[in-house]
């Protein structure tokens, strides 16, 4: 009988129709989703600190106002993303729980520190660029709740894109020493968000299972190309270096060619040995704690509500 389920369920899969939360679906799939949804809410969670770090520094009123919002946005990404996780039977709480904990994984390009006013703008170009690529396929993942939140996330996010690189394009244009900012921030965030994507096709444990069940489109090492391709004539229009001495635009395939990753440093970043892991978490906790009051109170106004309406 499992059997004809699953294969019924792979059936849908490749007639592209949607998986819905109350549909039949295999184990693995709906782990590998609770999995793949709430590293990506923390994701988007963690990653409000690297740039919160600046918003009381930004250089103008029209710069604090726009990374005011891009931040917010993180974090409402953050709640649609736990709450496509909940229609899989997870609660928001047990996640929330497992990060806290550190035994659940979030994007190991959070783990870096903002140190100049560049970051922000290479964040924005590199790392939302680099969420950008991965995401939009998402909107087409099999799992509907998951693809019609990445909807919207894409439309901020490519938001977020922009107002990055136009802070780089500002830094670029003005003087010697903006200019050497940015080449900076991109010397530093180049290599972390090729890593983004995450290891090479080779050493992905998911991949094949995600691609079968079209939860993933494309493969690590594809979104990691098709990103370099998008974002090495962005460097150039910008009159900066990208800091891989061998980088080469091979004309036979149309794609740059690029240097080695030190995926050591990866696996170090995500075994929690980073320049900011502990940081990161340390500030987390902290939150977590100093927000405990308003989930008291909100709790205490729920039940004095449900008390009223019995009545
Ligand atoms: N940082 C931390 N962990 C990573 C990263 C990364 N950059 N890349 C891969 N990993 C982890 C995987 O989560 C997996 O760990 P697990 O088995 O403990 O869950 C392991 O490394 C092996 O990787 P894969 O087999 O390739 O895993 P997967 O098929 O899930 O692919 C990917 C990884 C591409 C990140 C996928 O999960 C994905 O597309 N996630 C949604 C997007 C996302 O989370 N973006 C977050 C950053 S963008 C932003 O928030 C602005």
């Amino acid at each position: 009988e499992d059997a004809d389920k699953l294969r019924a369920f792979q059936e849908r899969i490749d007639a592209e129709e949607r998986i819905e939360p109350n549909d039949w679906m295999p184990e693995a799939y709906r782990r590998t989703l609770v999995r793949q949804i709430s590293q990506h809410a923390h994701s988007e969670i963690i990653g409000m600190q690297p740039e919160g770090n600046w918003i009381t520094r930004a250089p103008s009123l029209r710069r604090k106002a726009a990374l005011l919002a891009k931040v917010q946005d993180e974090c409402g990404h953050g709640l649609y993303l736990y709450a496509a996780a909940e229609t899989l039977g997870v609660a928001r709480e047990e996640m929330v729980d497992q990060l806290l904990a550190g035994k659940a994984k979030y994007s190991s390009i959070f783990n870096y520190p903002t140190l100049t006013w560049a970051d922000i703008g290479a964040i924005g170009w590199l790392v939302d660029g680099a969420a950008i690529m991965n995401q939009i396929p998402l909107c087409r993942c099999s799992y509907g709740p998951y693809a019609r939140a990445m909807i919207r996330v894409c439309k901020e996010e490519s938001f977020h894109q922009r107002q990055g690189y136009e802070i780089m394009l500002t830094l670029c244009r003005g003087n010697a020493a903006q200019k050497e900012m940015a080449q900076d921030a991109l010397n530093r965030w180049w290599w972390p968000c090729l890593m983004m994507f995450g290891p090479p096709d080779s050493a992905s444990q998911h991949t094949d299972a995600s691609t079968k069940w079209k939860i993933k489109r494309f493969t690590n090492d594809e979104l990691r190309q098709k990103f370099i391709d998008a974002t090495v004539p962005q460097a150039h229009y910008l009159g900066l270096t990208v800091p891989d001495p061998e980088l080469r635009y091979d004309e036979a395939s149309g794609h740059w060619q690029h240097g080695a990753i030190d995926w050591e440093e990866f696996k170090q970043v995500i075994a929690g040995n980073g320049p900011c892991n502990a940081q990161r978490m340390e500030r987390r906790r902290q939150t977590e704690e100093d927000g405990a009051w308003v989930r008291e109170a909100a709790r205490a106004f729920a039940e004095k509500e449900k008390r009223r309406h019995r009545v």
